[in-house]
């Protein structure tokens, strides 16, 4: 039996280990699984809604991190990290995705010499300003495991001159909780609460630092967003960063005095799930939710310059449309022409709901052939 430690850090990790933990308990005669929160991200709307909404197990070990600069951040996590690692002596750690807490496992873990999978492993946006490109690039270099999510992942690993033995596709782990979900969060009422049900409304989330850390860039995508607002409803859960941007820029009374623009929390997975789907826009900088949205033939505009994601361009729904207002503006425009049923969903190959169990088989399969 394998034991396996999952690490979760921030927001965008929950779902894609949750699936990974499920079918590690399912299969408990092949894996003991346990699950690391390492508290990049605390907040009960950020960590804890997530846990619950997603049936994740309690974590058995909080390293209780929390917020600070990239590097304390990373060094913080690192050196509560490697004496759970010395002292559970793991088989293999799961990392996934690109944040902070992804790297600083896998860095550990590679001079400890305990194996590390790395799920959604491959991505690049070929920007090197974003942190996440440093983490995904660094991660791939140290993991044993790489387990991609889309066919241009492999391709680029193959470029960066990994050998194919270390790269597996098994396709999307988020979507595996997409899918899973779907049924649950029609219960949510959250478009009701928010008086959107039965309308036709767009959905926006920000959090880049690129977009919201910077004042001028923030009020230029405001403007196009309060024009839109217009329109028809324009609702954006704004994560803590935006939030404390947009009070310390003074531009939080400004967006919720336009009218249309309407300011919430962060949401749960399944209120927001229950929210974009029904969308007939979605605007945004995340990357999983230019998966998400492709996923569900949900119309999405992603408010950066490029896209580690192109699967989602070439396949999905997405179009990349950069921070211009007036482009935002038109593109949306074009969105809202089309009707829904216009876009049919045209969902990658092994974004099936599955992908747990082949990251499984990928693990079980390393171990035999070493
Ligand atoms: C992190 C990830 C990013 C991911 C995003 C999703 C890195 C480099 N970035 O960015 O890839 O898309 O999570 O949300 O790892 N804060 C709270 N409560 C929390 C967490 C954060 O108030 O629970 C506030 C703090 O003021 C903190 C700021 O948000 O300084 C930023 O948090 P941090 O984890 O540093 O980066 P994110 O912007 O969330």
């Amino acid at each position: 039996m394998l034991k396996v430690i999952n690490v979760v850090g921030a927001r965008p990790n929950f779902m894609k280990v949750a699936p990974v933990v499920e079918a590690m308990g399912r299969r408990a005669r092949e894996f003991a699984p346990l699950v690391v929160h390492t508290g990049q991200h605390y907040d009960a709307r950020m960590s804890d809604a997530f846990f619950r909404d997603l049936g994740l197990p309690e974590p058995d070990v909080y390293l209780g991190v929390g917020s600070a600069s990239h590097a304390q951040q990373t060094a913080a996590v690192m050196q509560h990290f490697e004496p759970v690692v010395v002292r559970e002596r793991p088989d293999w750690v799961v990392v996934v995705g690109d944040v902070n807490s992804t790297l600083a496992c896998a860095l550990v873990c590679s001079k400890l010499g305990v194996r590390v999978a790395h799920v959604e492993a491959g991505l690049r946006s070929r920007d090197r300003t974003m942190p996440e490109e440093i983490n995904r690039v660094l991660t791939d270099q140290i993991a044993d495991l790489l387990l991609t999510p889309s066919a241009d992942a492999d391709r680029n690993l193959l470029a960066e001159g990994i050998p194919p033995k270390r790269i597996r596709l098994v396709g999307n782990v988020m979507i595996d909780s997409l899918f899973k979900h779907l049924a649950l969060a029609e219960r949510s009422k959250v478009r009701e609460e928010l008086g959107v049900e039965g309308r036709d409304y767009a959905v926006v989330t920000l959090h880049r630092p690129s977009n919201v850390d910077d004042a001028a860039a923030l009020r230029r995508i405001l403007s196009a967003l309060s024009t839109l607002a217009a329109r028809l409803p324009v609702v954006f859960p704004a994560h803590p960063r935006t939030r404390k941007m947009l009070a310390e820029f003074g531009l939080d009374e400004a967006v919720v005095r336009g009218g249309g623009l309407l300011l919430t929390e962060p949401l749960g997975y399944l209120d927001f799930l229950r929210l974009f789907s029904g969308a007939r826009l979605v605007l945004t900088d995340s990357g999983g939710i230019q998966e998400e949205t492709t996923a569900l033939g949900v119309p999405c505009l992603t408010l950066r310059e490029n896209t580690e994601r192109p699967v989602t361009v070439e396949l999905g729904t997405n179009r990349v449309v950069g921070t211009d207002p007036e482009r935002i503006l038109r593109e949306a425009e074009r969105a809202l022409e089309r009707e829904r049923a216009d876009v049919p969903p045209r969902v990658p190959p092994l974004w099936d709901g599955h992908a747990a169990d082949r990251i499984l088989d990928a693990i079980l399969e390393n171990v035999s052939s070493t």
